[in-house]
């Protein structure tokens, strides 16, 4: 299992209240101790008796409840981490300036954990200029600020305002634990504390001309997932994202982006040279064009049908098994369209034999499947063949069933 800290999940007076479950159950699921504390005004929009059932703690709002254990400063002092989802626009009002008139407020003031919020108004109240500088002052003292998203509010207005996806909040608040973890050098440590690991996310494009490319649909979401859970769990991550289409978490500072199959390959090559565990995650363009043109390919030039000549690319990861040192681990990916469990099975076996690597995670992927999507399911096969993990369920959750496999070998 991941690292488990103790995590306080305040919870202001907005209707995106309602999504906050989602973000205390999925730190619930990754095995950490939650403690909701929720305003008087949040507990408008949402029961106590749901938060405590998902949170597994008693839900704390009032500041004098538990007088004799001093809670108004207990909990933020046992704080590992502070995420307020949704921040209202009085909430951030009230952290800018210190205030402390409930419970919330006294628990952000006793705390040194790292602070993550989540803000959710409306566009107007974002964009007032009082907001404007509680934001401004919020991150100047080191706050995380994940969103606001932009789209439809409450009512029918839409615009920059509305609570980022509990998944966003809870892979920033991760990758923030993350940078805690090695920077502070305290005391809990995680399963791969002091490892080096490398994990490539995304796909490969090949371009053809100065405005095309071939390419495929990896957004790189499983694989940033990957190391936002490697960092959370103590390691030191070296992410290389071939055009990610998902942001990367703050926490995660060493990220080295590329394009093409050879970039990936130069990268990976150099990254993997000192690294403890490598994740090839990211999806490989098999082919180049032998050619790439300087100008536009134009169709007075190619006429009804266009033959494009394309040359192999390197296997990267099997390039990576064949060089590697001493007990470096690496995983890879397979990802397969068959239907048919037991041939995807054989399918998989194969490719793992083929490609000599210790791990293969195997993601069935489709038109609907796989790509770009919140969720995935996998099944991870040793060396042997054998299926050592099953795993469906948000990106973030089977990272973490992946690394579990990883982690404890
Ligand atoms: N991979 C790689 N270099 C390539 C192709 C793939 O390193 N040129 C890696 C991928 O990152 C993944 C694993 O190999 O970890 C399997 O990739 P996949 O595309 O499923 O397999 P291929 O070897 O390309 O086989 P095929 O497409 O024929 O199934």
């Amino acid at each position: 299992m991941s690292q488990h800290r103790t995590i306080v999940v305040g919870i202001a007076g907005g209707i995106a209240a309602y999504k906050a479950v989602s973000v205390v159950r999925a730190f619930v699921l990754q095995g950490h101790s939650v403690h909701v504390v929720a305003t008087d005004a949040a507990l408008r929009f949402i029961g106590k008796p749901t938060l405590e059932a998902i949170s597994r703690n008693p839900v704390h709002s009032d500041l004098y409840e538990g007088v004799a254990e001093v809670r108004h400063v207990a909990i933020g002092q046992s704080a590992d981490l502070i995420v307020i989802a949704p921040a209202t626009a009085n909430t951030i009002a009230k952290l800018a300036t210190g205030l402390a008139d409930d419970l919330l407020g006294n628990a952000v003031l006793a705390s040194t954990a790292p602070l993550v919020i989540a803000p959710a108004m409306h566009t107007e109240m974002w964009n007032n200029p009082a907001t404007v500088a509680n934001i401004a002052t919020l991150r100047s003292r080191g706050v995380t600020i994940v969103g606001p998203g932009s789209g439809r509010l409450t009512g029918s207005d839409t615009g920059p305002g509305r609570m980022s996806e509990p998944d966003e909040i809870v892979e920033a608040a991760t990758a923030v634990l993350a940078t805690e973890g090695r920077d502070s050098g305290s005391g809990t440590v995680g399963d791969l504390a002091g490892k080096r690991v490398v994990i490539s996310a995304g796909g490969t494009r090949e371009p053809l001309d100065p405005v095309r490319f071939l390419g495929n649909r990896s957004s790189g979401k499983q694989g940033v997932a990957l190391a936002t859970a490697a960092g959370a769990r103590g390691a030191s991550v070296t992410l290389i994202g071939a055009n990610l289409e998902v942001a990367v978490p703050d926490g995660l500072r060493r990220t080295i982006n590329v394009g093409t199959t050879l970039e990936l390959q130069e990268a990976m090559d150099e990254a993997a040279r000192e690294a403890d565990l490598v994740i090839m995650a990211a999806a490989v363009a098999d082919y180049r064009p032998t050619e790439v043109r300087q100008g536009k390919i134009r169709k007075e030039e190619t006429g009804d049908t266009l033959t494009l000549e394309l040359v192999k690319n390197p296997d990267i990861l099997a390039g990576l098994v064949a060089t590697r040192s001493g007990n470096q681990l690496i995983v890879g990916f397979a990802a397969e369209t068959e239907p048919d469990d037991d041939r995807l099975l054989e399918i998989g076996r194969a490719k793992l034999v083929r490609k000599g690597c210790d791990f293969l995670v195997i993601n069935r992927v489709g038109w609907q499947e796989g790509f770009a999507v919140d969720d995935n399911r996998v099944l991870v096969l040793d060396r042997g063949g054998d299926i050592v993990a099953e795993a469906a369920g948000s990106k973030m959750s089977v990272a973490d069933r992946i690394l579990d496999v990883v982690a404890g070998t």
